[in-house]
């Protein structure tokens, strides 16, 4: 239902994404892989409309920008506003809600990710575990089609992170939404993927299950997957 044909994209004549190519399944879980810098976050923007391609298209079936989601790396809850408040915040485009329906979703919403009763406190009173978990309320919260997850796991001490994939699987359980995790935490990405996309050099070299990922015999994945071990602390 999302298909990315031949992108290309270049930021001051460096070529980021060159003749990528990937087809989405409505109601999976991708998961995508990649060093830093090979374009993981630029594509997310892409495919959320945030930024234009320089040639190719990016089609996406039946689902409208409104209905897209994005949990950005940096979670970016206002400051100035509660919990609460940052919660409800993109509910405020669906004006048909009445106030109590706008409450009721925002309380279930973080009960949803563990932080039920903490409307009235403010984003500085939070860790940052619980900033992840509410900016991740204010997604859920307006029962987005397609959800895309920047690196949701990064900078988050183990068990947060392992709360954080368990809280991915359950909002696609939830929403049977479509999920684009992107990340290089590869313990994440065996928890909550369904399919396994490689991007090497700005180019999807493999789309897989992660059953058959990590059978693969070709050395840049086999290189990719020892550099990657570390993070996982093996
Ligand atoms: N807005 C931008 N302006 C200039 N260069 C950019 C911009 N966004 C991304 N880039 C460059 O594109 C490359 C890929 O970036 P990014 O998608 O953020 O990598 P990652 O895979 O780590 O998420 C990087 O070299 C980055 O410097
Ligand atoms: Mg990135």
């Amino acid at each position: 239902m999302i298909r990315v044909k031949e992108v290309w994209k270049s930021y001051n004549e460096k070529k980021v994404l060159k003749g990528l190519n990937l087809e989405i399944r409505e109601g999976e879980t991708l998961v995508i892989l990649g060093r830093s810098g090979c374009g993981k976050s630029v594509l997310l923007r892409l495919m959320m409309g945030i930024e234009e391609v320089d040639q190719g298209s990016i089609e996406i079936d039946n689902v409208s920008r409104q209905e897209m989601g994005m949990l950005f790396q940096a979670s970016a809850l206002f400051d100035s506003m509660t919990v609460g408040e940052n919660t409800a915040f993109y509910l405020h485009h669906h004006n048909r809600l009445k106030k109590s329906e706008k409450e009721a979703r925002v309380k279930k919403a973080l009960h949803m990710v563990g932080l039920e009763g903490t409307e009235e406190l403010m984003p500085s009173d939070l860790s940052g575990g619980m900033r992840k978990r509410a900016a991740l309320a204010r997604l859920i919260v307006y029962h987005p089609k397609i959800l895309f997850y920047d690196e949701p796991t990064t900078g988050l001490d183990p068990i947060t992170a392992m709360h954080i994939n368990d809280l991915i699987i359950q909002t696609q359980k939830e929403l049977h939404a479509t999920s684009i995790v992107v990340t290089h935490d590869l313990c994440s990405a065996f928890k909550v993927a369904d399919r396994i996309a490689l991007n090497h050099e700005g180019q999807i070299l493999y789309i897989v299950t992660k059953e058959e990922f990590i059978k693969i015999e070709d050395p840049i994945v086999q290189t990719f997957l020892k550099n990657s071990i570390p993070e996982i602390g093996v």
